[in-house]
C-alpha cells in the first residue's frame, strides 16, 4: 500500500455490519476481565487505562503503517518522547551524543535533567558526517538528530550517523517532527527510534499535545514500553482520537503546506529585505542534498535571516500581520510567524548570521492572501543595512 492509502486504512475498526468508520474514544482506567483466562490474556494487551485501550492501540498502528518499523507507542507530549527516547537507553556513568540544532527543550533535558543522573552529553555540529566517530566514547549510548533542525533547518547525514552509533552499539533516535513520518522514513536510513511531536503535523489542528515513539526492531520496543511504563506516561484517549483523525487529512494538508510555504520561501528570497532563507528544499540550505536524496518532500515550516533592522521596526513588522499570528508550536492549519534566537542555543558551533531570524510556518490558507501578508509587514521594516 502507498502512504496515502495507509493514512486512510490503518487503524480502522474490524469491518463488522453497521461499524463506525473511526474507532470511538474509549477513556478507562479500569478494564475489567469476565474470566480467569481473560485476566491472563488481557495482561498481554489491553490491561489497564494508562496502558492505552483500543483508542491508542488503533493510532500506534497507524503511526507504525506510515514510519514503517516493529511498534509504535504514545506519550504525553512531544517533548516527553525525546527525554524518553534517551532515558530508555542511558544509565549513570554513559554518554549522549546530541545535535547542536536540537529543539531547545530536549537540549535542556540533557544540560539540566540527565547531568543531575550522572549522563553527560556532547553536543555535535548537525552538518558532521563520517567525523562523528571521534565523538563516540565507549559509554556512548545515543546519537540524537533532528533533521532538519526545527529553527535552522540543517539536513542531517542519518545513514553515517546510523552507521558509526551501530558500530559502536548505540542507538540512533531521530526527532522527525519536521517531515511528519510522511516526507522522511527515518527507519529506512538506520535509525533505532523515530520520534514524533504529533502535537504538529499528525494531529494537525493546534489542539492538543501528543508524542509517538516507532522502533526499529522488538528489542529496542521494549526498551521504549517499559520506559514509558516506569515513568507512569499516560496519553488521554480524546487527544489519541483527535491525533488519529488529524492523521486521515495528513497528506492532504501536508501537500498544501508544501507548496505554499515552497511558494512564500521563493517569494522572500527575492525580497531586499531578506538575507538568506532557510528552507531544505532551496538550494542554499545546509544539507539540501541530503534532503534532495532521502526526502519526498518538505513541509511548512521553514526559516529567514533577515536584513540587520532595528528593533522598532522589527516590532512593527511584526504587528502589521493579519493572517500570519506569533505562537510557539506549529503544524496546525494556521500561519505562524516569530522571531527566533538561534545563537542562545549553540555550543559545538556558532551561528554567525547578524540579523534577525524568523520562523515561518505557511497555513493552509491561500497562498496569494499569505504573501500579500507577508507584503504589508516587509514594508514596515526599515533595512538599517543592504
Ligand atoms: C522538533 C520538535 N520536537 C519536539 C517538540 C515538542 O513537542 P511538544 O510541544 O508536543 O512537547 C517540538 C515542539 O515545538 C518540536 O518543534
Amino acid at each position: 500500500m502507498k502512504d496515502d492509502t495507509k493514512l486512510i486504512a490503518a487503524g480502522r475498526p474490524h469491518r463488522r455490519p453497521q461499524h463506525p468508520v473511526n474507532h470511538p474514544v474509549e477513556r478507562a482506567s479500569t478494564i475489567l476481565f469476565p474470566t480467569y483466562d481473560d485476566f491472563l490474556e488481557g495482561a498481554k494487551t489491553i490491561a489497564y487505562g494508562r496502558l492505552g485501550t483500543t483508542t491508542h492501540r488503533a493510532l500506534e498502528q497507524a503511526v507504525t503503517a506510515l514510519e514503517g518499523g516493529y511498534e509504535t507507542r504514545l506519550a504525553p507530549s512531544g517533548l516527553q518522547a525525546c527525554t524518553t527516547a534517551i532515558l530508555a537507553f542511558v544509565e549513570s556513568g554513559d554518554h549522549v551524543l546530541m545535535t547542536d540544532a536540537a529543539y531547545d527543550p530536549t537540549r535542556k533535558f540533557c544540560d539540566k535533567f540527565l547531568k543531575r543522573f550522572g549522563v553527560e552529553t556532547t553536543f555535535y555540529d548537525p552538518m558532521i558526517n563520517e567525523e562523528i566517530e571521534a565523538l563516540i566514547r565507549p559509554n556512548t549510548k545515543v546519537i540524537f538528530a533532528e533533521t532538519p533542525g526545527s529553527l535552522t533547518f540543517e539536513v542531517q547525514n542519518l545513514r553515517a550517523l546510523a552507521d558509526a552509533a551501530h558500530k559502536a552499539g548505540a542507538k540512533l533516535v531521530v526527532d522527525n517532527t519536521w517531515a511528519a513520518g510522511y516526507y522522511l522514513k527515518p527507519i529506512e536510513h538506520g535509525a533505532d527510534v523515530s520520534i514524533q511531536a504529533g502535537t504538529k503535523y499528525l494531529a494537525g489542528h493546534a489542539d492538543c499535545l501528543i508524542g509517538t515513539l516507532t522502533s526499529a526492531d522488538e528489542s529496542t520496543a521494549n526498551l521504549i514500553f517499559h520506559a514509558l511504563l516506569q515513568l507512569g506516561s499516560n496519553v488521554s484517549a480524546d487527544d489519541a482520537y483527535l491525533t488519529l483523525r488529524g492523521m486521515r487529512t495528513l497528506s492532504t494538508r501536508l501537500a498544501r503546506h508544501q507548496e505554499t510555504a515552497l511558494k512564500l520561501a521563493k517569494w522572500l528570497a527575492k525580497r531586499p529585505e531578506i538575507e538568506r532563507v532557510l528552507h531544505p528544499a532551496l538550494k542554499g540550505c545546509p544539507g539540501h542534498a541530503t534532503w534532495k536524496q532521502d526526502f519526498s518532500g518538505a513541509s511548512g515550516l521553514f526559516g529567514a535571516v533577515l536584513k540587520p533592522t532595528a528593533l522598532p521596526a522589527l516590532k512593527s513588522f511584526f504587528n502589521a500581520f493579519k493572517l500570519f499570528t506569533m505562537g510557539f508550536s506549529w503544524g496546525g492549519f494556521e500561519s505562524l510567524c516569530i522571531h527566533v534566537h538561534p545563537e542562545k542555543y549553540r555550543t559545538a558551533t556558532s551561528w554567525e548570521e547578524e540579523g534577525p531570524v524568523i520562523r515561518i510556518h505557511a497555513g493552509l490558507e491561500d497562498p496569494e492572501d499569505l504573501i500579500a501578508d507577508f507584503d504589508r509587514a516587509l514594508s514596515y521594516l526599515q533595512v538599517t543595512k543592504a
